[in-house]
């Protein structure tokens, strides 16, 4: 009996010393597992005599039934232990100071198009959009200006190398193709605007090689000049935030349009500055007209039945005048000072509000 008492202490002993979760699994499969110690003994007793086999198999249960509940209680103070200790190496310490972090700004020129997109969209126009790598038709042919057509050397095209039939694809000088393509796959009604990017080999303080351009193209059956001008002077005004905008249509050409309409808003440039809104001085901002028959044709549209309008603007132009951004050149030179200046905070309103809403 002395031993048994013996080796229950050096057990509760063991148990008590295990430091962690492991150790302690030890000590119970060495004590009470299956080929523990105390497993072992219970199997001899079947070698003992009757009387004493069951004093001692009574001692025996005892004694595993006291290491089991001390190595419960072991558990759960080691696990606490351990679930302590990995909250404290896992905890975040949300008492340092901030880092300093950069806000960004939103480019004005992103800010324009949105503007652009958000009061056309409340005019009841969707988005499209076409490939910057255009066909020579696409470009050109379709819009009524064919080979040998002088508008063809006005816009500085950027040619690709000609292929083996010996046709160039370009790099659109205009969203314009995208009428086209709008036109062929959709039956009017059309009501689409077409912000995008535009290249044409030029460059000074106003022009870059690649710049954007937003289109409209408007298709249906009653439409006339009157429409043109109501949207466009309608646009302006919410554009810039004056609500008595002079607007004035002045008479131009281009190819895929007839009549056609350069479109210029009031302005002054006393002393130097540019004032929008008020004054004797005008500024072109745009160029539209009523959509050439010709063009409707081209992409099986009847013009005897249909008729529309379009409008094409460049957004560069338009941010640095209603900005004050006097050199193109920095758009897309990705100066941080330069943004920082002329950039928006990317949670400021828009405040463009077209209509009753
Ligand atoms: N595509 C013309 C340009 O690039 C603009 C325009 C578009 C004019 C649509 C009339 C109608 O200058």
């Amino acid at each position: 009996m002395q031993n048994y008492d013996q080796l229950k202490n050096e057990i509760l002993e063991n148990i008590n010393n295990a430091s962690n979760l492991d150790e302690l699994e030890k000590v119970r499969v060495t004590s009470i597992g299956k080929k523990g110690m105390l497993s072992v003994l219970m199997k001899q007793l079947g070698s003992l005599e009757p009387n004493k086999r069951k004093e001692t198999g009574q001692k025996l249960n005892l004694i595993q039934k006291d290491i089991l509940v001390s190595i419960g209680n072991k558990r759960n103070v080691l696990g606490k232990q351990q679930l302590d200790k990995k909250l404290e190496n896992e905890k975040i310490d949300i008492s340092l100071p901030v880092r300093p972090e950069a806000t960004g700004r939103i480019h004005p020129l992103s800010r324009t198009m949105d503007e652009v997109i958000s009061i056309f969209s409340q005019m009841g126009f969707t988005v499209a959009e076409g490939p910057d790598i255009e066909t020579d038709y696409y470009n050109f042919t379709a819009l009524n200006i064919p080979k040998e057509h002088p508008a063809r050397q006005e816009h500085d095209t950027f040619y690709f190398h000609p292929d083996e039939n010996g046709d160039r694809k370009v790099l659109r000088t205009h969203t314009s193709p995208v009428q086209i393509r709008t036109m062929e796959n959709t039956t009017p009604p059309i009501r689409v605007i077409v912000p995008g990017r535009t290249y044409r080999s030029d460059h000074d303080a106003t022009h870059s090689p690649m710049f954007h351009q937003c289109e409209g193209l408007v298709i249906g059956d009653n439409l006339n000049m009157g429409h043109l001008k109501g949207c466009l002077v309608d646009f302006c005004r919410v554009f810039f935030g004056v609500e008595d905008l002079p607007v004035r249509f002045r008479p131009s050409y281009f190819p895929f349009t007839e009549p056609s309409a350069e479109v210029d808003i009031g302005c002054s440039r006393k002393g130097g500055e540019l004032k929008i809104g008020t004054g004797e001085d005008w500024l072109e901002i745009l160029g539209s007209g009523m959509v050439n028959p010709r063009v409707l044709q081209n992409c099986g549209i009847n013009p005897d039945q249909y008729q529309g309008f379009a409008f094409g603007m460049g957004l560069e132009r338009i941010a640095m005048l209603k900005y004050g951004i006097p050199d193109l050149r920095p758009f897309f030179e990705s100066d941080l000072r330069w943004m920082k200046h002329y950039g928006f905070m990317p949670f400021e309103s828009t405040s463009i509000h077209y209509g009753a809403n």
